[in-house]
């Protein structure tokens, strides 16, 4: 079954756009030529331009030994990679050769390197030559180089007319993390520093919010009387794509799980915003996170394809892992007692993001004559990826004579009946430009984030391995309680 859109009274607004400063005049990227601008910024501001979102010049900052046209030729052949490839029978989409033109003509070169203070002079006489007074600094560069930007900004007092742009991951543990953010604190204010994780520029994951507190059903069963478990399982097919020395440096944990599964864990559980501010529905998540117990080894399982150890850049003997599996418990009113399962990995059976609610069942299974199997628990699976949108996994009564009950499926494809989602980075990028936090993190919930993976970063349990194309290993089973499975993901 598949909902249809139906117009009305216009939605009453969760978050509106809180906390607002001034509207950028220039974006400035650093790692300009690398490949996060390559992969993810250029075609999103190219998207931006076509829809007239931009009004802004975009000054690249990089030490390849480039020019300005070489720059812009890069920026092109990146834009044009990011569509699809020709299928047979159709012709090859592209990008539009007059968006192209006038993106090209916002584009400038900072040609230099960090550590020297020409590069940084440079930058400041081009942002004048802009008559910027208020820029967006993007850090696309490797972590070790953000302080480096950050106090070099400062040195020719950039910090102080324009807010920072920070890249995940942002440090590699609880004590890293705080004195990154002691690092961004000596030179902006923690308003002026937007800390991406695109999990949160992603309309799927901002749905969580909308579909939670817009819709009078929900909250009420929301919660430990009604809520037997909650699953959530973010699983990739792919491997580490050419990016073994990074991801072997990192692993599942650090890569995905501090960051974008606890931001899904935290939109999931915590309490409604008090207002529209984005100051309170940061509020509400660092409460939750503050509430969710750090995770514990015994409860822990990580794994690792088969083969991770012969990808580029990987070391031969790497036991760092590629999927990870834990029990997490919210210690709240709310939710004390519910377990909360979730697992991320690479190289698994199917591509998905996936939150599943599973209800309790109700106090009397009445509806079972003929003998069959008990009826399923409610589920109400929440598609966080491609597919987004919900299903509601509900009983209903099997035709024929008997008073039996069977499974049916209650689906919305969301982008079927609402029309297509903006890319994450288009939209994170606009609101940096425009200067709202919403769609950012903040310094506390970053904290807590590794507060709470912290215990498994040290740990040297063992990384068990597992076939591609499988669910991960077996041993992750073990974590689960009262008999459960795991759901496999629906699309
Ligand atoms: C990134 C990770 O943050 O998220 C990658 O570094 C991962 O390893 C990616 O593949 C997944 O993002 P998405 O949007 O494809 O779910």
């Amino acid at each position: 079954m598949n909902a249809r859109r139906t117009r009305g009274r216009p939605p009453t607004p969760i978050i509106t756009q809180p906390g607002r400063q001034r509207p950028a005049d220039a974006l400035v990227l650093f790692g300009a030529t690398g490949d996060l601008a390559k992969r993810k910024l250029f075609p999103a501001l190219y998207h931006m331009e076509d829809r007239g979102e931009l009004d802004v010049p975009i000054v690249g900052v990089a030490r390849s030994d480039w020019t300005d046209s070489d720059f812009r030729d890069n920026a092109i052949a990146a834009i044009e990679a990011s569509f699809p490839p020709a299928q047979p029978g159709r012709k090859k989409s592209g990008p539009k050769a007059s968006v192209l033109k006038r993106l090209s003509r916002r584009l400038d070169l900072v040609q230099g390197d960090y550590a020297d203070v020409t590069t940084w002079a440079a930058l400041k006489s081009t942002l004048d030559e802009h008559g910027s007074k208020t820029a967006v600094y993007y850090m696309a560069i490797p972590p070790s180089m953000f302080p480096t930007v950050v106090e070099s900004l400062a040195s020719v007092g950039l910090n102080d007319r324009g807010r920072i742009v920070v890249e995940k991951p942002f440090g590699r543990d609880l004590a890293s993390a705080h004195e990154l953010n002691n690092v961004l604190h000596a030179v902006f204010p923690e308003n002026h520093i937007f800390r991406i994780d695109h999990y949160l520029g992603k309309e799927s994951v901002e749905d969580l919010l909308v579909f939670r507190f817009s819709n009078a059903l929900l909250e009420p069963v929301w919660n430990r009387r009604y809520v037997r478990s909650v699953q959530i399982t973010m699983s990739e097919t792919i491997g580490v794509e050419g990016r073994g020395s990074f991801y072997d440096s990192v692993g599942a944990i650090r890569d995905v799980f501090q960051n974008h599964l606890l931001q899904v864990v935290s939109l999931l559980a915590m309490e409604p915003p008090v207002g529209h501010e984005a100051s309170y529905l940061q509020d509400e998540k660092a409460k939750v996170l503050a509430a969710t117990t750090a995770l514990d080894c015994s409860t822990l399982v990580r794994g690792q394809y088969e083969g991770y150890r012969l990808e580029p850049g990987v070391a031969p003997k790497s036991k760092v892992e590629t999927f990870a599996a834990a029990k997490l418990e919210i210690d709240s009113w709310r939710w004390a007692g519910v377990p909360w399962y979730v697992r991320v990995g690479k190289g698994l059976a199917q591509a998905a993001t996936e939150a599943v609610v599973e209800l309790q069942s109700p106090p009397r299974m009445l509806f079972d004559e003929a003998g069959g199997p008990a009826p399923e628990r409610n589920l109400i699976r929440l598609r966080l990826g491609k597919r987004d949108g919900v299903t509601f996994h509900l009983q209903a009564k099997t035709p024929g004579p008997h008073l039996d009950s069977e499974s049916v499926d209650v689906s919305v494809d969301f982008a079927a009946t609402l029309g297509d989602r903006r890319e994450a980075y288009e939209r994170l990028i606009g609101d940096a430009l425009v200067g709202s936090p919403r769609r950012f993190a903040r310094e506390d919930t970053v904290e807590q984030m590794w507060r709470i993976v912290d215990p498994a970063l040290s740990e040297r349990s063992p990384a068990f391995p597992y076939p591609i194309g499988s669910w991960g290993p077996k041993e992750a089973d073990s974590i689960l309680e009262n008999g459960d499975s795991w759901f496999a993901p629906s699309v």
